[in-house]
């Protein structure tokens, strides 16, 4: 039976690396016989133009109706202007909360032959290998009341609401206890239960879940502590779950230790798998249209979806086998070039991938 992917190349770079992890894609497809049939539509600033809001009703039920969702990034100066409530990101939050995918999965993996880039030393970040669990449909991102006005003395008042319900939180930390058991068994909560009652209830129930996995070591963090001990030792952590703006600035911060944003994929997955998979980077404006971006992170996001969305981890272990290899070629993208290694662009970038793939 065939199976539906939606792509949704997006905005800046997005069109650029997407035709990349297309490419690899279409090889894998062919070359396991996966029986996936692509489709494209447009999310954020593109779909804006398009269809005059982030997120289309006819994209949104074409997402629905996919068994998995390829997503490049949205954004950029064109629509900073635009009515808040169309943003082109609003279309990214949307897609996530109406697809119910609560549970992203960030991972920060340093390729060896990338110990040089990160701006860590290579022994504080050799090795690396971290999960971020990041609950993605909840907390400040969605909360309400959230409002903006003028108050009767003239000034001006903002404020936004971060509300997480018991089950909520504990959704998501089975997530993080399930990943924990698969690996390396340690799982790290980050909160700040010390100042927020979110992050109290947070933590009691964290806790509660932790009876199911005797087998899991717990441990809590706040998350001023958490960022500080990303950069002093991030070895000491296995896999982080936290909460939806923790999540997004903690997964910033340890995707640097890797070298590069650029080669971060991540999942977003509802209670049944099914995903969304995209770069943990986003459109980058600035070098848009170059041929110039880190076509990596998109092409692994592909793995991701094999794994997750598909159980194809033979399919997904080539991909990754295929990226290391053309690190080891010594290929590099701008943002991951050192010394001594070759600078290619985009397209070369993803059209070596598609050639180690192919003699594997
Ligand atoms: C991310 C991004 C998004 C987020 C933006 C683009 C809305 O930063 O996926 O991390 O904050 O979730
Ligand atoms: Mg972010």
């Amino acid at each position: 039976m065939s199976k539906q992917i939606l792509i949704l190349p997006g905005d800046g770079i997005g069109p650029e690396i997407m035709a990349e992890a297309v490419k690899v894609l279409n090889l894998v497809n062919d070359k396991y016989e996966l029986g996936f049939e692509l489709s494209f539509d447009d999310l954020g600033g593109a779909a804006i133009d398009r269809y005059g809001v982030p997120l289309a009703d006819e994209t949104l039920a074409r997402a629905r109706a996919a068994d998995a969702i390829l997503l490049g990034a949205v954004g950029g100066p064109k629509w900073d202007k635009i009515d808040p409530s169309i943003r082109p990101e609003r279309g990214l939050l949307k897609i996530r909360s109406q697809l119910g995918l609560f549970a992203n999965l960030r991972p920060a993996i340093l390729y060896p032959q990338l110990a040089d880039a990160s701006s860590l030393k290579p022994e504080v970040v050799a090795g690396l290998d971290i999960l971020i669990v990041r609950e993605l449909t909840g907390g400040i991102y969605f909360g309400s009341p959230r409002e903006s006005r003028v108050l009767e003395n003239g000034e001006r008042m903002a404020y936004d609401t971060l509300p997480y319900s018991e089950s909520e939180i504990r959704r998501i930390a089975r997530v993080g206890f399930d990943m924990a058991r698969v690996r390396g068994s340690k799982l790290c909560s980050v909160d700040k239960a010390n100042v927020l009652a979110s992050s109290q209830l947070w933590r009691a129930v964290v806790e509660e879940v932790a009876k199911d996995y005797p087998d899991v070591e717990l441990s809590h963090m706040y998350v001023d502590n958490a960022a500080m001990q990303l950069v002093r030792a991030p070895k000491q952590f296995d896999v982080m779950v936290t909460d939806n703006m923790f999540g997004d600035i903690l997964s910033d911060e340890a995707s640097m230790l890797t070298g590069s944003i650029g080669m971060l994929p991540s999942a977003s997955l509802d209670a049944n798998n099914k995903g969304m998979y995209e770069p943990c980077h986003g459109s980058a404006p600035d070098i848009a249209g170059q041929g110039i971006a880190n076509p990596l992170a998109t092409i692994l996001s592909v793995s991701m979806m094999l794994r997750y969305s598909f159980s194809q981890s033979q399919a997904a272990a080539a991909i990754e086998q295929a990226v290391s290899k053309v690190l080891d070629q010594g290929l590099r993208t701008g943002d991951i070039h050192s010394v001594g290694t070759t600078k290619v662009g985009t397209a070369a970038m993803g059209d070596a991938v598609v050639e180690a793939l192919r003699s594997l």
